[in-house]
C-alpha cells in the first residue's frame, strides 16, 4: 500500500513566562525531541508546522515554522493551525504556572515581598480534544522516576492515541540531551520500549507509529 502523506503539527521546547522585561519562569527543555519529530517527519514525506517556543535550534528545512513565547501564545498558535492538521504532536514542554501579573517596567527588589503569585496556565491538549476529530494526537510526559504509571494516566486523561513516556533522570535521557530512552504507551496497554538511541532515531520510529495508526 502506497504511503500517504500527512500534515503535522509539532510544538517544541519550552514555553517562557515573562515577570518583567527581565525576568521569567521557564524550563530546560531545549526542543531537541521535537526538532527531531520535524525532521523525521519532512523525511518520511509528510507536510510539518513546527511551533516552537524560544529555543535556538535551527529549522529543519522544509519546516514551515511558528515561534511563540508564552503557554498562552503557544494555545493560540496551535488552535489557529489545528484544522489543517491530520496529527498533532505535543512535544513542548508548557509551563503550567504563569506569573499573576506583568509589569512592563523592571521590578525593583525593594517593592517586591519575596512571595510570587502565580495563575494557572491552560492545558494544550485539553483544551482542543474536542476539536480532535479523526485526527492523532501524540503526547509526551517526562518525569523522574517510574514514569509509565503518570503518563498512562496523562494519556487517557488527554485522550491520546498513544503517549510517549520519558525518564529524564536516565543517563543519556531528557532534556538537552542528543539521546533519549523512552517507553511508547497505548491506550490498548500494548508499551513499546525503545532502548538509549538519538532522539532522530526515536523521532523516526514515532513518526512511523504514527504512519501505521492511520
Ligand atoms: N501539555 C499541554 N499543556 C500544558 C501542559 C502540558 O498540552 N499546559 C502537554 C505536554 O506537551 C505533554 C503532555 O501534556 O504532551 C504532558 O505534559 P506534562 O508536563 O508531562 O504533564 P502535565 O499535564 O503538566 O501534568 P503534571 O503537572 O501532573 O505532570
Amino acid at each position: 500500500m502506497e504511503k500517504q502523506a500527512m500534515k503535522f503539527l509539532i510544538t517544541a521546547g519550552p514555553t517562557r513566562e515573562p515577570l518583567d522585561p527581565v525576568r521569567f519562569l521557564s524550563n530546560r527543555s531545549t526542543g531537541k525531541m521535537g526538532f527531531a519529530l520535524a525532521y523525521a517527519a519532512v523525511q518520511a514525506g509528510h507536510e510539518v508546522t513546527l511551533i516552537a517556543g524560544p529555543v535556538t535550534l535551527e529549522s529543519p528545512e522544509g519546516v514551515r515554522r511558528v515561534d511563540v513565547e508564552t503557554a498562552l501564545e503557544m494555545l493560540s498558535a496551535v488552535e489557529k493551525n489545528l484544522p489543517d492538521a491530520d496529527v498533532y504532536i505535543s512535544c513542548a514542554a508548557v509551563a503550567d504556572w504563569r506569573p499573576a501579573t506583568y509589569s512592563p517596567v523592571k521590578l525593583k527588589k525593594s517593592g517586591m515581598d519575596g512571595e510570587l503569585r502565580l495563575v494557572r496556565n491552560p492545558d494544550i491538549l485539553k483544551t482542543i480534544r474536542p476539536q480532535k476529530g479523526n485526527r492523532i494526537f501524540v503526547g509526551f510526559a517526562a518525569e523522574t522516576g517510574m514514569p509509565e504509571a503518570e503518563a498512562k494516566r496523562k494519556m487517557l486523561e488527554k485522550g491520546l492515541d498513544f503517549i510517549v513516556a520519558n525518564d529524564v533522570t536516565m543517563p543519556g535521557a531528557g532534556f538537552a540531551t542528543d539521546t533519549n530512552c523512552v517507553t511508547l504507551l497505548f491506550p490498548n496497554g500494548e508499551k513499546s520500549f525503545l532502548t538509549l538511541r538519538s532522539k532522530l532515531e526515536i523521532a523516526k520510529e514515532i513518526v512511523s507509529r504514527i504512519e501505521r495508526l492511520r
